[in-house]
């Protein structure tokens, strides 16, 4: 298992160090293949990492852009994932409209979860029972250790063969489309960018306490020689000094 943690000093240098990080994991994907897929996770730790991404010297048309969750709002609703990243990176970068593979959430959830899983069989050309290898999956972790929208008993948590799914999720009364396990951790790298307080004991359970992904969904992706890098800010890592 291969569990890099690199911890910053706060939240700003933890977001450009993460952006780098995914910047050169694209260059290097891009050196060997036509083009490359990142996955994006929302919140609000992610948009001083996507102010980053706005500086950066990479020839975007080669680059294809998907979500790992999507909350159930139009992209319009300050609460969408999408428009957090459209306003934070994609517009001021001049991200190609086209390289663009929003989750349709404000659509019936079944009906958003099964257009996205099209969409992604198609773009990876996907057999049956085949999951997609993402160059670089970006993830963040909630307060009770939920990752991507998999939260603590979730019986999707085990689900490692389907690509997405919808899910209602009670304590914010809300719908919400994810990617699930299995495409998680079949990425070529995860990055988790994690920062606050409020996240530091969910942090040193996930890293420290035995593997019980039920309990801990963000263990979920740890294990199996993956590569995983962690970027996180003092406050964040305060469980694990
Ligand atoms: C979402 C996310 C979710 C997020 C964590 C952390 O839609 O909310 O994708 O998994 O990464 O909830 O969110 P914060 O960065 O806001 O703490």
């Amino acid at each position: 298992m291969s569990v890099q943690a690199c911890i910053y000093e706060d939240a700003l240098e933890a977001a450009v160090h993460c952006a780098a990080k995914i910047l050169e994991l694209l260059k290097g994907g891009l050196a060997v293949t036509p083009r490359a897929a990142l996955a994006i996770s929302g919140g609000s730790t992610p948009k001083l990492m996507f102010q980053e991404l706005v500086k950066a010297r990479l020839d975007w048309s080669r680059v294809h852009l998907f979500w790992v969750d999507e909350r159930g709002v139009p992209p319009t609703d300050p609460r969408s994932n999408y428009k957090l990243a459209k306003e934070a990176w994609l517009d001021p970068a001049g991200f190609p409209s086209g390289n663009v593979h929003r989750i349709q959430a404000e659509r019936e959830p079944e009906l958003a979860a099964r257009l996205y899983a099209t969409e992604i069989r198609e773009f990876f050309q996907l057999g049956p029972d085949e999951l997609p290898r993402f160059d670089v999956i970006h993830q963040g972790v909630g307060p009770d250790a939920h990752t991507a929208s998999l939260f603590p008993g979730q019986p999707l948590i085990d689900d490692d063969k389907g690509l997405v799914a919808a899910v209602y999720v009670e304590k914010f009364q809300q719908w919400r489309v994810t990617l699930l396990p299995g495409v998680l951790r079949a990425a070529q790298t995860t990055v988790m960018l994690v920062a606050g307080e409020d996240k530091a004991e969910a942090l040193r359970k996930i890293l420290q306490e035995p593997y019980h992904p039920r309990k801990y969904p963000a263990q979920i992706v740890n294990g199996d020689g993956r590569n995983v890098l962690w970027f996180l800010d003092r406050a964040a890592a305060k469980g694990m000094e």
